[in-house]
């Protein structure tokens, strides 16, 4: 018996040293400043439940299969397409048959868009990688289900147009001094927009998550080129951010997994500081993010469902923000634009952009003089 505790000893040491290489490049970065918090933008009226850019053009039923999948689709390639070019663009489509819609293939498609340093070469980069679903329920007929996901789709899409021009000045200036060969540098940002989440009937291991299942699985099947810094393109997400359910007012967001709890951390300070000094909108009974103290004992298994799951089983860190209780609106007709509260939208934004800029560390590239900043 006393034999295995030296093993034993060495087997957790080694755990140990492998959780620090893997996660120590990551946590190395150093918190935005309050004068960069300052100029992180809110996305404003492009989030408009009429007229604004990024959500309006989504609010429609979105059903796999029916003209409004199409719709949205369109939405994103035509954004990216036009107004953030550097972003490679990427298709992942599947078929399959659902309870709802006997023997008929149902196209599902999941669009990805990916800004990589310029010099890396395949699997060579770490992806942050933020994830929401754009379909939407087939039922009860006309839901739009603006929280689900319509909302957390719209502010990816502004993340990925704030995150930009400081994304393209870290390379440049990267490139200039021909760095990159190392964790820190290697890092990149990907957009990945989930096609067919939702059940079409009632939701089981095979009538859900259809985007993400197909996707998972054929990620696990790409290997990289030998030699390769990652494995796949599993291996390459260095932290898998799931927006769902977000838009309602005073949400609750918890902190549901252990080995992520020290990114919600971040995102919560981030949280916490954007609040204090008076830069977010909403009035919430208590912050967004509040678990932020949680302790390790506290933690336990995660019941809730939804697209991280093919990609949790498969080893992938997720940091899963689903408001928790689910919104009052949850899987009703009424889960439509009005029943979005704006500045909780908009605050939203702002969080989920300056952690992306923390992550990526942009405080290399903090901007020195306020006239940049777009609104
Ligand atoms: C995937 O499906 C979309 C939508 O139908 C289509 O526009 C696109 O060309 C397809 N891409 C590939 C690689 O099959």
């Amino acid at each position: 018996m006393s034999g295995r505790v030296i093993p034993m000893a060495f087997h957790t040491l080694l755990l140990l040293a492998l959780h620090q290489f893997l996660i120590l490049p990551v946590v190395a970065y150093t918190a935005l400043s309050d004068h960069f918090l300052n100029l992180v933008p809110s996305g404003g009226d492009d989030f408009n439940i009429e007229n604004g850019k990024l959500l309006a053009p989504i609010l429609i039923p979105r059903v796999p299969g029916t003209a409004g999948q199409t719709t949205a689709q369109q939405h994103f390639v035509n954004f990216f397409t036009n107004e953030l070019p550097e972003w490679k663009m990427e298709w992942f489509n599947s078929t399959s048959r659902t309870p709802a819609t006997g023997n008929k293939q149902i196209p599902f498609a999941n669009l990805l868009f990916k800004r990589e340093p310029p010099w890396v070469r395949e699997g060579q980069s770490n992806l942050l990688t933020l994830v929401a679903h754009y379909d939407s329920k087939m039922t009860p007929e006309g839901f739009i289900g603006a929280t689900d996901s319509a909302a957390p789709c719209a502010i990816l899409m502004h993340v990925a147009r704030e995150i930009d021009r400081f994304v393209t000045q870290m390379h440049s200036e990267m490139s200039a001094l021909g760095e990159g060969g190392t964790v820190e540098m290697d890092m990149g940002v990907q957009i990945l927009l989930l096609d067919g989440e939702e059940a079409f009937v009632s939701w089981t291991e095979t009538d859900s998550l259809y985007g993400a299942r197909a996707l998972a699985e054929q990620w696990e099947m790409s290997a990289h080129p030998a030699k390769s810094f990652y494995r796949n393109p599993l291996d390459q997400i260095s932290m898998f951010v799931l927006l769902d359910l977000l838009g309602e007012a005073n949400p609750t967001v918890p902190s549901l997994f252990l080995p992520t709890h020290w990114a919600y951390k971040s995102m919560a300070k981030i949280e916490d500081r954007m609040r204090k000094l008076g830069l977010l909108e909403s009035t919430p009974k208590h912050n967004f993010l509040p678990d932020a103290e949680k302790q390790a004992s506290a933690f336990h298994k995660s019941h809730i469902e939804d697209d991280h799951k093919p990609f949790m089983f498969r080893g992938v860190p997720i940091l899963h923000l689903i408001t928790s209780p689910f919104p009052d609106v949850w899987h009703k007709i009424t889960d439509d634009g009005e029943h979005l509260d704006m500045p909780t939208v908009r605050d939203w934004s702002k969080i989920v952009t300056a952690f992306a800029l923390e992550w990526l560390d942009m405080m290399e590239v903090e901007p020195k003089e306020d006239s940049g900043a777009s609104t």
